[in-house]
């Protein structure tokens, strides 16, 4: 990458922001196309967040990608939400207009349904009910993809109801309804189920696996695990074992920076194999 007067800037913003794998994505489409662009990593401290991102057109960036702590923050300091970012509830992408106004949008939705489209292409919103484990952040997105792709059905597990339940006083609308149950439910949560979907961070390295029965689910449903290190989780070993189509975590994170790209840099890109071979190579846990 050679850097010059004229290249386009971007960047991805978090407290700590050096475990981020964003600025390989990026700068694996940034080679692949030829663009005259970079994508750098940005510390910012959340009490600094504000001055930071009305800094960015005023130093030239055409916008940034947003990690924790400040998804939901940023979300009140932009110009513009979309729609979907403030249903979800968080913004994780801002692109600069030509005015200097700042857009927020949300590609986590995008991410992952683009990554199911690709990774489990017989999956239909008819297929029944879709079981999601989790009610953090990231649940909240995947709802969001499905309740718009026409899924009818969501059953919500999670530990801590009353998030659950925030989550579905937001989300649920006349065409989706969501329910509300506990891990003891799982099996009979699984009946007839269309997808199931692990949102918690649960099986990710450094936390406890995600041991469940699968024996209840349809072996037709596919099995999606939005944890991507490991890429292989005990939950879709399990799901293997049982015939389930399987949809690992990597794919989302893929897709989800493609709108962002697209916003920045002017050129749509794709997640090919050999961007995610070299993204896996990037992957290894540490410990
Ligand atoms: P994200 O924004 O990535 O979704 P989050 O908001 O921290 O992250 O949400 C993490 C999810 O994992 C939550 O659903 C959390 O359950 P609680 O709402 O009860 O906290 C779930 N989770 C994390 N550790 C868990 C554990 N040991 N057992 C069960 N659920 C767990």
């Amino acid at each position: 990458m050679k850097i010059t007067g004229t290249t386009r800037l971007a960047g991805i913003i978090g407290w700590p922001v050096s475990h981020s794998r964003s600025p390989l994505l990026h700068g694996f489409w940034l080679d692949e196309t030829g663009i005259d662009g970079a994508y750098v990593p940005l510390p910012v401290k959340p009490e600094h967040i504000e001055r930071a991102l009305r800094a960015l057109p005023v130093l030239g960036f055409r916008g940034c990608n947003l990690t924790v702590p400040h998804k939901q923050t940023a979300l009140a300091v932009v110009d513009r939400v979309d729609p979907l970012a403030r249903r979800i509830g968080a913004i994780n992408t801002i692109v600069v207009t030509p005015d200097g106004s700042l857009g927020g949008t949300n590609t986590d939705a995008f991410g992952f349904r683009e990554n199911l489209r690709e990774a489990a292409p017989q999956w239909k919103p008819s297929s029944g009910p879709a079981v999601i484990l989790g009610a953090g952040g990231a649940a909240r997105a995947v709802i969001v993809a499905l309740s718009d792709a026409g899924t009818a059905e969501i059953r919500m597990i999670n530990r801590t109801r009353k998030r659950a339940e925030a989550v579905a006083g937001d989300l649920a609308t006349p065409q989706t309804r969501i329910t509300i149950h506990s891990w003891e439910e799982v099996s009979a949560v699984q009946r007839q189920a269309g997808l199931l979907v692990n949102t918690t961070s649960l099986g990710m390295v450094g936390e406890p696996p995600l041991i469940l029965d699968l024996s209840s689910l349809p072996s037709s449903a596919p099995v999606v695990d939005i944890v991507y290190i490991p890429l292989e989780t005990e939950l879709l070993a399990a799901a293997r074992r049982h015939g389930h189509p399987v949809v690992d975590g990597l794919g989302m994170l893929l897709h989800q920076g493609r709108p962002g790209f697209e916003g920045w840099f002017g050129e749509s890109v794709q997640v090919t194999e050999r961007l995610r071979t070299a993204m896996l190579a990037t992957l290894a846990p540490v410990r």
